[in-house]
């Protein structure tokens, strides 16, 4: 089997942050989502990869990214000329997956155990294609499947009274049937090739469509607070460790990892949190649920549940920053210049809540 990775897109709903950078390379729990992915399909046994990448963000993506060896597995990045959606990304990736079954899994997701057993039933199976699902307590805010006798029988997008509460996931597995269906379908009202329509198309020819429900958490990390929740969830699962330095007048407790060359001088880090390789938090309050990435300094002030990116500097802030996602060589600082004011410097779309 081979593996798809879609990690195109316009990620207008992570804005600013997605006007620099890619939203799928954001770290959660210090490690870039994408990473992530990549991972779990290794571990699945899968060690040909494609990933899709668009226009802005493609650079910064396979820079990032290499050639997987350091996975051990081979990349191989198809370029998305447009973000046409996701059944037009399997098109685009033709080429790549050839009449290999495969499993796609979108860039910006993070699921919990892995899927190495869902890639083993489908790769043992006969079936066309098989659709992770999960059970969700609003159905009405997601694709929805409705099943009989243990089949795929029709998909719905947020339907208003749903059959059932199984959502659709952003993994998929497929055989090479897929792009007769995508060929066969039309743009949606937002103009998008949508996978959801591919696989109807499947059902509709007869194709054997099956479902996988999956019992742990998952997250796509398109939004802000669902990036926060991600964060927490993995920040929850990983073992302590300190390998930066501690100082006496400092106190860790809970699951904390304190990452090569971190200096943790007189604070009070409470876990689950990480600190990344090469930040100093100095007289400071690192809360739960927080990770903050590499060459960060925090200085004097307090932070929770939140997720700070590399080369920023929170100075002397006098009252705690909580539900946060702040972005790379961020300055958040008080200002000794009269006269007394807030002076900010902020890209479009930036959110700031003051007290
Ligand atoms: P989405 O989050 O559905 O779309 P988006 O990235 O454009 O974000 P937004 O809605 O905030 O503007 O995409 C899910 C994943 O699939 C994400 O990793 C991007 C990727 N993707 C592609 O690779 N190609 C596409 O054409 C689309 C629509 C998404």
């Amino acid at each position: 089997m081979k593996g798809l990775i879609l990690s195109g897109g316009k990620g207008t709903r992570l804005r600013p942050i997605t006007y620099t950078s890619a939203k799928q390379l954001v770290p959660v729990a210090n490690k870039p989502v994408l990473f992530r992915v990549i991972e779990e399909i290794c571990n699945a046994g899968i060690d040909d990869i494609g990933i899709i990448v668009g226009g802005d963000t493609a650079p910064e993506i396979q820079a990032m990214v290499g050639d997987g060896s350091r996975w051990g597995v081979k990349i191989t990045f198809i370029h998305q000329a447009q973000p046409l959606g996701l059944a037009h990304a399997v098109k685009t990736a033709q080429g790549f997956l050839g009449e290999e079954r495969f499993v796609m899994f979108l860039g910006d997701n993070v699921i919990q155990g892995g899927i190495h057993e869902l890639v083993r039933q489908f790769a043992d199976s006969a079936w066309n294609a098989q659709i992770v699902l999960k059970e969700v307590e609003n159905p009405q805010s997601f694709g929805v499947a409705e099943l009989s006798d243990g089949r795929i029988v029709r998909l719905v997008e947020k339907p208003r009274e749903p059959k059932s509460n199984l959502a659709l996931v952003g993994i998929y597995m497929f055989d090479a049937n897929i792009f007769e269906a995508v060929d066969h379908i039309a743009p949606s009202w937002r103009g998008e090739l949508e996978i959801t329509d591919a696989i109807q198309y499947l059902v509709e020819k007869n194709y054997k469509v099956y479902p996988y429900v999956h019992k742990g958490w998952w997250i796509d990390t398109g939004k802000m607070e669902d990036m926060l929740a991600a964060n927490s969830l993995v920040l929850d699962e990983l073992a302590p460790r300190v390998e930066g330095y501690v100082d006496r007048d400092s106190q860790l407790s809970g699951k904390v990892i304190i990452e090569p060359g971190a200096e943790i001088i007189n604070s009070v880090i409470r876990g689950p949190a990480i600190i990344g390789e090469h930040c100093r938090i100095v007289n400071s309050y690192v809360g739960p649920f927080t990770s903050i990435y590499h060459h960060t300094v925090v200085d004097s002030s307090e932070i929770e549940h939140s997720i700070v990116l590399e080369n920023c500097r929170i100075v002397a802030i006098p009252d705690r920053i909580e539900d946060s996602l702040i972005g790379r060589s961020v300055e958040i600082t008080r200002s000794p210049i009269k006269p007394k004011a807030y002076k900010l410097v902020l890209g479009d779309h930036s959110k700031v809540g003051i007290l």
